[in-house]
């Protein structure tokens, strides 16, 4: 017998069907388990972990807010017009960028782009950031109502009567990160922004910051004394 000429025998075609399929069985459920473990991590966290920084959708015009917010120093309601009064915050229809952008941006791609849209009758289709399902009821002007004006900055929220005078550290912090317990403060409308949304004025796309799941709205209405019956915020 010369070296190399031993051989492994060969598996019959039984055997290599059993392996077959305990590999195929086997990697199923290695991959089910793997899946199965993210979903649930996702769901605890209210958002998703594999792809853990959302961009923030491309918009058919790319608006850049820190433009307009910080260097033109225009507020979120401008635009935002019934985000203190109602529901919705609302996006503004183009006729209120072009009454400066009539003017404003002459040869740039996307002003140029915008004004050829709206020349054409055609509606600049916005991709929504921030969506609760239809089954959930959601109002802006009844936070900015109760986060603006002045407060003053408390560990726990105390105060049962509705004009609360006071904000928990927790919230505060999100409007202003150096702000600390019993500091009096002058919350502008605009600024209430930032409890849910993140410095929106400094991001070149908007992303979402916060989950806003039903977990973290029931989380901040029991912290804050408002009403966490289901019907407060289900149809
Ligand atoms: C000049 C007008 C203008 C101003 C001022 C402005 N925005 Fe916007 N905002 C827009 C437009 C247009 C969009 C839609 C395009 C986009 O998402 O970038 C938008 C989108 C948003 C969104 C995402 C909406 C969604 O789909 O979920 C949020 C949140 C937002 N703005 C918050 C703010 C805040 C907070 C401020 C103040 C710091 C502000 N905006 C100031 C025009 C404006
Ligand atoms: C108060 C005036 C004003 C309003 C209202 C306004 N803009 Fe602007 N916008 C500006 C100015 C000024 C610039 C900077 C232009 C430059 O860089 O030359 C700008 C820049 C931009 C740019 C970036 C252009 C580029 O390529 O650099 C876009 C896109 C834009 N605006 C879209 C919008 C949209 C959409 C709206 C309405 C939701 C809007 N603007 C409302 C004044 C305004
Ligand atoms: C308590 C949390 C919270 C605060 C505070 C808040 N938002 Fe929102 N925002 C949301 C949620 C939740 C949605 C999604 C609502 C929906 O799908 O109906 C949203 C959606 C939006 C939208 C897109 C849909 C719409 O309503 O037009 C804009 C624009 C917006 N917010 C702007 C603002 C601005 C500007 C402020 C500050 C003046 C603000 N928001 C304050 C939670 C908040
Ligand atoms: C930052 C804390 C906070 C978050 C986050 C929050 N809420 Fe609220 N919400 C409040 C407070 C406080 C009130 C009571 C306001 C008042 O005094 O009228 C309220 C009131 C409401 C109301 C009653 C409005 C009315 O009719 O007067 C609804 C509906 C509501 N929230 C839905 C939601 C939903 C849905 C979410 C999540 C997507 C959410 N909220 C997230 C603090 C919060
Ligand atoms: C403060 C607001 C708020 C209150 C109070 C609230 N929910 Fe919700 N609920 C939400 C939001 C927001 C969602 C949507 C979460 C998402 O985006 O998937 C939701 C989703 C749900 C869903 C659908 C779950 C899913 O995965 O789609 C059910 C069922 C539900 N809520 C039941 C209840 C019941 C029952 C109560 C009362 C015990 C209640 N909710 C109270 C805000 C609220």
């Amino acid at each position: 017998m010369i070296p190399g000429d031993f051989q492994v025998k060969k598996p019959t075609s039984k055997q290599l069907a059993i392996f077959g399929t305990l590999g195929v069985v086997g990697l199923g459920s290695f991959v089910a388990i793997a899946l199965g473990l993210t979903w649930i991590v996702s769901a605890w966290l209210g958002m998703p972990v594999i792809f853990a920084h959302d961009q923030g959708p491309t918009q058919p015009i790319a608006f850049p807010h820190p433009t307009h917010v910080q260097d033109l120093g225009l507020d979120c309601t401008f635009c935002h017009r019934n985000v203190t009064e109602g529901a919705a915050a609302t996006i503004p229809s183009a006729g209120l960028c072009l009454t400066c952008h009539q003017v404003v941006g002459d040869g740039l791609e996307q002003i140029e782009n915008m004004r050829e849209q709206v020349a054409d009758d055609r509606p600049i289709d916005w991709v929504r950031v921030h969506r609760v399902p239809d089954h959930v009821h959601f109002v802006h002007e009844a936070h900015i109502r109760r986060f603006s004006g002045v407060k003053t900055v408390v560990e726990e929220w105390t105060d049962p009567n509705e004009q609360a005078g006071e904000i928990r550290l927790g919230e505060a912090l999100r409007i202003d990160p150096s702000v600390s317990v019993g500091q009096t403060m002058e919350i502008a409308e605009a600024q209430v922004c930032s409890v849910c949304h993140g410095d929106v004025g400094s991001m070149a796309t908007v992303e979402q910051v916060r989950p806003l799941k039903m977990g973290d709205c029931v989380d901040c209405h029991r912290d804050n004394g408002a009403p966490t019956d289901c019907t407060t915020c289900h149809y």
